[in-house]
């Protein structure tokens, strides 16, 4: 602990210092010419921005793969693939990885691509989407990655914000036991892309499906001759797609006859390296642009640092790499490192509700990093699923994504962990690139539910609602007073959109839109969205707060709490319960958990309304859309959009329960 902070205290105080020697560990093909840092953080002195390592030039995908190849590593294993089906399972070396990276970069050249062009990936979790990641780097073009579970009006409008006219993707995925026919939405995304005059130059096209086990009857809702196999097999049992040969191109038929060699581009350190798509749960999503320096030396040492990285580890990270976790923390962070990894394709819950730890087992996993959605739906199932496996090989558990509750936290230590391992909590967005509050594993004391202390180069604030400043206990916005390496840079093709959103309310401050409440020893607990804040009677309240009280109740496996305007209170609290399975809602247990919360926070958190709820509505990402809760706490069916939620009929059912009164 004394160590981080006097290496915390460093990289505040001389930043080039901090930096530049971690620097040092990665190529630069030509040196800072200009400032290390030049930066403006206050809308009043003029324009947001921030560079790094000014002149100095690099390439993010040579620091990957070609640095480890020729110090001799092409050898390791950059990744073990574990595929939906337990059946299928795949091993990538450094030097292959390179290799196909090469010829890929080859056939994005061939047809055009090049520097700062932005190239969109829609594809499942293959190694073929790290590989297409990679080769969009090596030529100095942008990537987009669109989740593989967006919807084609929603991949189409994220082409068309950011011009994309190459499209990389695969013809179709099975998650769990359900087919997500990626080609087919694809083709429908392009065909919308072009009625607004996009010119579509190339779709590139992973062929997966004939390649991977598909459900079998007895694993899951695919039984009884999975209808999917029906509509979308032929009768030889190759999965069927409709080909534009104008545009259309099978991955393995160019990959293979494409050269294994391509030099990198040397690029400008604040070059961009990608744009990602915040979830639009308010509005037009926003394009977080990432530029390449920084967030190469960020992402390296953050995955370094909170998760104790040592050679020899293997490391589990379960996100997505359709969001910003999956890109800092399964392709970016872990290959800087030379790091073997586990990328997995599948869900935690098939063919059985122990498929994480079956992995971890299986592959000895020592690093482990899930969100805290996932620990408390496999909470639900008991210790049981998770004693089966022998998980002796993990030291350190992360969680990324929301605020976790301590009975999560606790589950995690005590049942995953054995009370054996480090809980790293670590707080970060999509737009500071890596975790920006975070404890580090084996050197914080942890408090279950705190995020604890700032990364290096991050210095935090807390600010009340006219901008001053909160010294030492206290609740308030969470704000950081200066940048850090791995900071996004703008919003693509809107400036001014990223000045708004994140500099105007507080000139000087990047302001997360999270709240966070400073404890008396100076650990940070993030309470969740500012958004998510309430006033009941004069007291502010975080939604969270009252979420960690009711899940703490036995019979509760999942809470969700939203304001309900109240004409005395000026707001109230409105409680949505997941119940464990085979309890019964009643009124007794409602007068339990009113008293739970009441116990836990204080009397003016009494929550006024309790209603059951069977599920969530929850995007496909796992994040509760709140704004559909606050609806159907006032009783009002207009709803808004919510075709991002992974499951829109969950929307009716919740509104037929609204309990009586309400
Ligand atoms: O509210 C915070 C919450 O997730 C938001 C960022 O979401 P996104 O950009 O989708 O990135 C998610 C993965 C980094 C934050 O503003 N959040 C994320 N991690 C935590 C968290 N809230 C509390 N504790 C966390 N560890």
């Amino acid at each position: 602990m004394e160590q981080y902070k006097q290496m915390h205290e460093k990289s505040l105080k001389d930043p080039e210092a901090f930096w530049g020697e971690i620097a040092k560990q990665f190529h630069f093909e030509e040196k800072v010419k200009g400032k290390f840092l030049d930066y403006n953080f206050d809308t009043s002195k003029g324009k947001i921005f921030v560079r790094w390592m000014e002149g100095a030039k690099t390439n993010i995908c040579y620091n990957c793969l070609d640095r480890h190849v020729l110090a001799g590593k092409g050898e390791q294993i950059a990744f073990y693939w574990e595929g939906n089906d337990p059946a299928d399972a795949e091993v990538v070396t450094y030097a292959q990885l390179l290799k196909d990276v090469c010829r890929v970069a080859n056939v994005l050249k061939a047809k055009g691509v090049t520097k700062g062009d932005c190239v969109a990936i829609y594809m499942p979790m293959v190694k073929q989407l790290v590989v297409a990641m990679l080769a969009v780097a090596r030529i100095g073009a942008v990537h987009s990655i669109v989740f593989g579970g967006y919807s084609a009006d929603s991949l189409a409008d994220r082409m068309l914000d950011a011009q994309a006219s190459v499209l990389i993707t695969a013809d179709a995925v099975w998650r769990g036991p359900k087919l997500i026919a990626l080609k087919e939405i694809a083709d429908d995304a392009l065909k919308l892309c072009r009625g607004k005059g996009l010119e579509v130059k190339m779709n590139l096209v992973v062929q997966h499906m004939n390649n991977v086990t598909a459900p079998q009857p007895s694993n899951g809702s695919a039984a009884n001759g999975n209808p999917a196999k029906k509509t979308h097999f032929d009768d030889k049992g190759n999965y069927k797609v409709n080909w534009d040969s104008s545009v259309d191109l099978w991955w393995h038929e160019v990959v293979s006859t494409s050269s294994s060699e391509c030099d990198p581009e040397w690029m400008d350190t604040e070059d961009p390296l990608f744009m990602l798509y915040t979830s639009g749960s308010t509005g037009k999503p926003k394009g977080v642009l990432h530029t390449i320096g920084g967030y190469m030396l960020y992402t390296a040492t953050t995955f370094k640092y909170s998760f104790d990285y040592h050679p020899g580890d293997v490391y589990f990270c379960t996100a997505d790499i359709g969001w910003i976790t999956g890109h800092s923390y399964v392709t970016y962070g872990p290959l800087l490192n030379g790091a073997t990894s586990v990328l997995f394709e599948g869900v935690p819950t098939y063919p059985h509700t122990g498929r994480f730890w079956e992995i971890i087992e299986k592959y000895k996993v020592s690093k482990f990093y899930t969100a805290p959605t996932a620990i408390r739906t496999l909470m639900k199932f008991g210790d049981e699923p998770v004693k089966k496996y022998d998980l002796s090989s993990l030291a350190v558990l992360g969680s990324v994504g929301e605020p976790i509750n301590p009975e999560a936290w606790l589950w995690y230590y005590r049942v995953v962990g054995d009370s054996n391992v480090s809980i790293v909590d670590t707080f970060w967005q999509t737009e500071t690139g890596g975790h920006v509050i975070t404890p580090l594993p084996g050197a914080t004391p942890c408090k279950p539910g705190s995020a604890c202390f700032p990364f290096f180069g991050v210095e935090v604030a807390l600010l009340d609602e006219e901008g001053q400043e909160i010294k030492g206990e206290g609740e308030g916005y969470l704000v950081f007073r200066r940048p850090w390496p791995g900071i996004m840079r703008t919003v693509y093709g809107n400036h001014e959109r990223f000045e708004t959103t994140y500099f105007k309310k507080f000139p000087g401050f990047y302001c997360t839109g999270d709240g966070a409440r400073r404890d008396s020893d100076g650990y940070i607990w993030v309470t969740g969205r500012i958004d998510d804040m309430l006033n009941v009677s004069g007291h502010l309240l975080s939604t969270a707060q009252v979420e960690s009280a009711l899940v703490e109740h036995s019979s509760v496996a999942e809470a969700a709490a939203v304001a309900r305007p109240h004409i005395v209170k000026g707001e109230c609290l409105y409680c949505f319960v997941t119940l464990t399975e085979g309890i019964q809602f009643e009124d007794k247990l409602v007068g339990e958990l009113k008293t739970k919360v009441r116990s836990k926070i204080g009397p003016f958190a009494t929550p006024d309304f309790m209603q059951l709820a069977p599920g969530l509505p929850k995007t496909r990402s796992g994040k509760i859309m709140r704004r559909v809760l606050r609806k159907i706490a006032v009783g009002d069916r207009d709803f808004g959009d919510i075709s991002t939620l992974a499951d829109p009929s969950i929307v009716e059912k919740l509104f037929e329960l609204r309990p009586k009164g309400a």
